[in-house]
């Protein structure tokens, strides 16, 4: 049962891209399987730094087929500069397959987002701005455009005109904006196809022909357990399912051929946007983080808000992607703390959680229950074995390992493929 899954255990930005791009050596497919370009997954291997935002993070590797799934909204204009820049910078993209399944961003998305995201004030999302609710939103009415609609002018051309006349009545008549006209639309995307047609596929047949075929299958998930539609901090989520299980529904195999479930977890978390965050550090101890971890999104460049480590943001993410193994990065960011603080629980509204509460207005009041445990000064970029770290940095990744109930088994001390320790259980 060959599949891996790996995804992000907290609010996204965990480090995804880089275990992806460590763990790929021995996958001979990796599969992005949802959400779009909101996401940013930084890779700094062979001498190159690469913000991939659509293409999967094993890329590098020639030997691996990189595979967009049906589950990720794919605004083509941003692939296709992505994978010019790969190409640039002499990485071979001519490998990567997309679904013909996959819906695609359209200019009406990103208007549609920025009208409504203004519309809501102050109880802003603080989304990426990147059309990814509305083009999920039309693939659930059952009015997205999908990339294979591309290939028959005569669909696509129907398809758009309808939605883009309810689009433009939105926008005209509730916004005040002006209507988007249909032509500009219709070329671009047809230039767009054609460019990407080498690369179109049956990807449900190619990963179920590679799994039966017992053929290593990554699943690199985007954003996070936290930012999940459905099991995350709702509203403030993305729109798409992150969580482990819809890894096969999106590649389109049963799940019975998942057999690993690797979940990145930061040293301590990191959120963009708006949202409860309950051991966010509004103080020192948060620039700190943010200085030293370089706490900027790759797709946004915002400030990421930054906190102390959340044992039942860990927990739930153990129980909900039912995690196998921890890959625990960016530990080096916490050496130079006296102390480093573990929110082990959390009281709110007089009961105590191990775990994420299950209503909102829980969730709101959450107070930490914080641990603390003695830090260290030493620099770790150049460990390469637990025994190199200092004993208070390995107590830590013990203590949280034993928080979360999943082993570690890559400890992350740098942002460079080798800069990760393995594990051994
Ligand atoms: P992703 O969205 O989960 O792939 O994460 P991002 O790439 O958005 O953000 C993670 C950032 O941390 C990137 O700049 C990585 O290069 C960097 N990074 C990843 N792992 C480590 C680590 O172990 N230590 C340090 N210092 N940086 C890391
Ligand atoms: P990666 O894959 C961090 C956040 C946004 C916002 C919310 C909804 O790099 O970890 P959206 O544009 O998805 O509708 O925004 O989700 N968000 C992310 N935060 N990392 C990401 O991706 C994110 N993708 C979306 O900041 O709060
Ligand atoms: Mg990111």
């Amino acid at each position: 049962m060959p599949a891996t899954v790996v995804l992000g255990t907290q609010w996204g930005d965990e480090g995804k891209g880089k275990a992806v791009d460590y763990l790929a050596d021995r996958m001979d497919v990796v599969v992005r399987y949802q959400g779009g370009n909101n996401a940013g997954h930084t890779i700094i291997a062979e001498g190159r730094l690469l913000k991939l935002h659509l293409v999967p993070s094993g890329i590098l590797y020639p030997h691996i087929t990189s595979v967009i799934a049906d589950g990720v909204v794919v605004n083509p204009e941003v692939l296709l500069a992505e994978m010019d820049d790969l190409a640039g910078a002499g990485v071979d993209v001519s490998g990567l397959r997309l679904s013909f399944n996959a819906h695609l961003i359209m200019p009406y998305h990103l208007e549609m987002e920025k009208v409504t995201e203004r519309f809501l004030g102050k109880n802003a999302l603080g989304t990426t701005k990147r059309g990814i609710g509305p083009a999920y939103a039309d693939r659930a009415s059952r009015v997205g455009i999908r990339v294979q609609d591309l290939y028959d002018e005569k669909i696509f051309r129907e398809k758009l005109e309808i939605v883009l006349k309810e689009k433009n009545q939105i926008l005209t008549k509730v916004y005040g904006r002006l209507a988007i006209p249909i032509e500009g639309i219709v070329q671009d995307y047809l230039d767009y196809a054609e460019r990407l047609r080498p690369h179109v596929a049956d990807t449900t047949k190619l990963l179920y022909e590679a799994l039966t075929a017992r053929r290593q299958v990554l699943l690199e998930g985007a954003q996070g357990a936290m930012l999940d539609l459905d099991h995350g901090t709702y509203p403030f989520v993305t729109s798409s399912t992150p969580t482990a299980g819809y890894a096969a529904a999106a590649g389109g195999f049963g799940p019975q051929h998942i057999d690993r479930v690797v979940g990145i977890t930061k040293a301590y978390v990191t959120r963009v946007g708006a949202g409860p965050f309950p051991t966010e550090a509004l103080d020192h101890d948060g620039d700190r983080m943010g200085e030293r971890g370089h706490e900027f999104g790759t797709t946004t460049g915002r400030k990421r808000r930054c906190g102390w480590f959340d044992g039942p943001v860990l927990r739930s993410a153990a129980r909900l992607n039912g995690l196998t193994e921890l890959v625990l990065t960016k530990l080096d960011v916490l050496s130079g703390f006296e102390t480093v603080k573990v929110c082990v629980g959390y009281r709110t509204q007089g009961e105590l959680f191990d775990d994420v509460p299950p209503t909102q207005t829980q969730f709101h009041h959450a107070e930490p229950v914080w641990e603390e445990l003695p830090g260290w000064d030493e620099d770790l970029g150049d460990a390469r074995e637990l025994d190199d770290l200092p004993k208070e940095a390995q107590q830590y990744v013990r203590f949280l390992e034993e928080l979360g109930g999943v082993p570690v088994s890559v400890v992350g001390v740098g942002p460079a493929r080798e800069q990760s320790i393995p594990v051994r259980a």
